[in-house]
């Protein structure tokens, strides 16, 4: 089942499973454990935590236990996490990045991230620096050199900021991947094409516009009842969770569902038995209308001048 998941391969050489995962908002003991055994069966290969997650830990122990059962070996996943806005500063980067090692009980880390392009002095973001993520790089790019990690990225970087790393006097290692919130309702087109036209493989977070912590928001719209989107999956005899994938995979997206719950889980793998028409992949073209499910939480960065997003 595992080789049904394509991969794309990033400017690092290393292939990238374009289905995995994703981990966040899971903090019921075990709860990401389980999800993690049950999605190994499945084929999910890729996992994309972060340190800020809090659930490296549980992955990292699922992990181990599917290696002691032979039920997978670890060069056979491909696990992303990411450095938290504190450790920004060159000289905590690798501690970062030891920490997330040692929290995952691994050796290497296949991607690791730049969190945000904004550097803060506390767990809760309230104060941000002026750190600059161009130094915050050439300190990834150490990781790299040393073994720690396969590949470097960066989450939630707009296309400017994008191309700040990319024009670094002696930049040694190009941004594999930009992992940004994507949905039917964000497409992030002209991102997703510069990335591709540079080499930059993305990663679209939270493709149901986040469910589980937006949808009881009264202002939040509830992409998987969106009523195009109802209607095609009902054509494809697919959920609309499901004609959303789809669609991403057609854009050349990676994308990282969440779920703990074992029936979605294997609902969300099962996309790679049909594909999305011309015409439909127009209509979902006209769902984009620059929604984006997260922004609240970033609103005290709004006078930051690296804030990433719309003003
Ligand atoms: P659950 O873990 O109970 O399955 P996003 O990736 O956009 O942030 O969405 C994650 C949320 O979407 C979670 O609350 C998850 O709940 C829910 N979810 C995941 N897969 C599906 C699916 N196939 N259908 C409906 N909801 C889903």
């Amino acid at each position: 089942m595992a080789d049904k998941v394509p991969s794309t391969r990033l400017n690092s050489g290393y292939d990238m499973p374009m289905l995995g995962l994703g981990t966040y908002n899971s903090f019921k003991p075990n709860e990401m454990g389980d999800a993690v055994k049950a999605a190994v069966q499945m084929g999910y290969r890729h996992f994309d935590t972060a340190w800020r997650y809090t659930t490296e830990p549980e992955i990292g122990a699922a992990v181990k236990e599917l290696i002691q059962e032979g039920k997978i070996k670890r060069e056979e996943l491909f696990i992303v996490t990411k450095l938290w806005v504190q450790f920004h500063e060159p000289d905590q980067v690798e501690p970062a990045c030891q920490k997330s090692l040692e929290a995952l009980g691994m050796d290497y880390i296949d991607l690791y991230l730049i969190h945000f392009p904004v550097a803060c002095e506390d767990l809760e973001i309230t104060k941000p620096t002026s750190t600059d993520y161009v130094d915050t790089w050439r300190a990834m790019e150490k990781l790299v050199d040393k073994g720690l990690v396969r590949s470097i990225g960066v989450s939630n970087f707009n296309q400017q900021q994008l191309e700040r790393i990319l024009k670094l006097d002696g930049i040694k290692y190009k941004p594999a991947n930009n992992q940004v919130e994507i949905s039917p309702y964000l497409h992030q087109e002209n991102l997703v094409q510069y990335s591709f036209k540079n080499g930059i493989s993305t990663t679209g977070y939270s493709p149901f516009g986040a469910p589980g912590q937006n949808y009881e928001r009264n202002d939040a719209p509830k992409i998987l009842e969106d009523p195009t989107i109802v209607e095609m999956g009902r054509k494809y005899k697919k959920s609309s969770a499901q004609v959303i994938l789809r669609w991403g995979i057609q854009r050349g997206l990676v994308l990282i569902p969440k779920s703990t719950n074992p029936s979605r889980l294997a609902q969300n793998m099962d996309i790679f038995d049909f594909t999305l028409s011309e015409d439909d992949m127009k209509a979902m073209q006209a769902l984009d209308r620059g929604y984006r499910s997260n922004v609240h939480f970033f609103t005290m960065w709004k006078d930051h001048p690296f804030y990433p997003f719309e003003k």
